[in-house]
């Protein structure tokens, strides 16, 4: 089984992300690490209590991590596009369940530590938690088997600016640090997040499949597919947080190329993923920076059938 840490900001497609790993056989999830994103970050820390406590996995450790960004002391969240609670218009019973004392950057540490080489890190909320986990052990790239990253937009616009995906754009300086490590690093960003819209008969069928889960997710969507279909003619949402798992899983689902990224501090460009295609530039800004991969591609329908089994079992 593929041992991972999720860290996350739940958030509706984190909930059905998390979901997923739950009901994964493949996946043995170590612990859910929070950060502020979608929601301040002691609100996603009992989130993320509140979702384990309904899918019965009780065990699992939580942390609660950064709350705001790595510069500057202004956090903003995503109610707008979550909900009041993060879970769209659904009000969560306040969990019975406690926190692990650890920070999220410690738990990822000792993690790392105690399984060196077998843990991937997926990360699908701002990149505080990594960057901060980066300083407590520069080692950490050598410990961890591979990190991989909702966020970006490498070669399509951004969703919270032209050029930035909300979770590099709400800790650009952190990206950059995770970013830059050298570890094996894939980007699922909105070249691909963006290009798979999930119709309500997505999450219709996810209820009827799994009533607890999927139905938590059916109902929480709901407000976030409001949002999502203000600027269109259909009526859609985005799973972005699922996808660093399926491929984890089901690698041959997607496809990837690899390149040189920096992501921009600036005002104007804060948080865009600049991806420089491997040898496309002579600058040394790109070509000396790290080398990740960046999913390009994905098949659609064998991704969903992948979410409607999974949330089958
Ligand atoms: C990302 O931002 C958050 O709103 C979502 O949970 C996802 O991680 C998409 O841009
Ligand atoms: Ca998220």
């Amino acid at each position: 089984a593929h041992k991972i840490i999720l860290d996350t900001d739940p958030g509706i497609d984190d909930a059905m992300a998390i979901f997923f790993a739950f009901q994964s056989p493949d996946i043995e999830l170590l612990g859910l690490t929070t950060v502020y994103g979608n929601v301040p970050v002691t609100m996603a820390a009992q989130n993320a209590l509140t979702l384990c406590e309904l899918a019965g996995k009780n065990d699992i450790p939580v942390t609660k991590g950064v709350g705001m960004p790595w510069v500057g002391e202004e956090s903003t969240y995503a109610h707008f596009v979550h909900g009041e609670h993060g879970f769209g218009h659904i009000k969560p019973e306040s969990p019975k369940g406690k926190l692990d004392p650890r920070s999220s950057a410690q738990f990822i540490v000792d993690m790392a530590r105690k399984y060196p080489g077998e843990i991937t890190l997926v990360a699908i909320g701002p990149l505080g938690n990594l960057a901060l986990a980066l300083r407590l052990e520069p080692e950490l790239p050598k410990l961890v088997k591979g990190v991989s990253v909702m966020g970006g937009a490498a070669f399509v616009p951004g969703n919270l600016t032209p050029v930035a995906e909300a979770n590099i754009w709400n800790d650009a300086h952190a990206a950059e640090i995770v970013f830059a490590a050298d570890w094996d690093l894939v980007m699922f960003g909105l070249d691909v997040t963006n290009d798979v819209p999930f119709a309500p008969t997505f999450v219709d069928v996810l209820a009827e499949k799994n009533p607890t889960l999927g139905g938590f997710v059916q109902e929480s969507a709901q407000f976030y597919m409001d949002f999502y279909s203000q600027n269109r003619e259909d009526r859609v949402c985005f799973f972005h947080d699922a996808f660093p798992i399926a491929h984890l899983r089901h690698p041959e689902l997607f496809e990837l190329t690899e390149g040189h990224v920096r992501v921009g501090t600036g005002s104007l460009d804060r948080g865009q993923t600049v991806v420089a295609p491997k040898g496309t530039t002579p600058s040394p800004l790109w070509n000396d920076a790290n080398t990740i991969r960046v999913a390009t591609k994905v098949d659609h329908s064998k991704l969903e059938k992948l979410f409607i089994d999974t949330y089958a079992l």
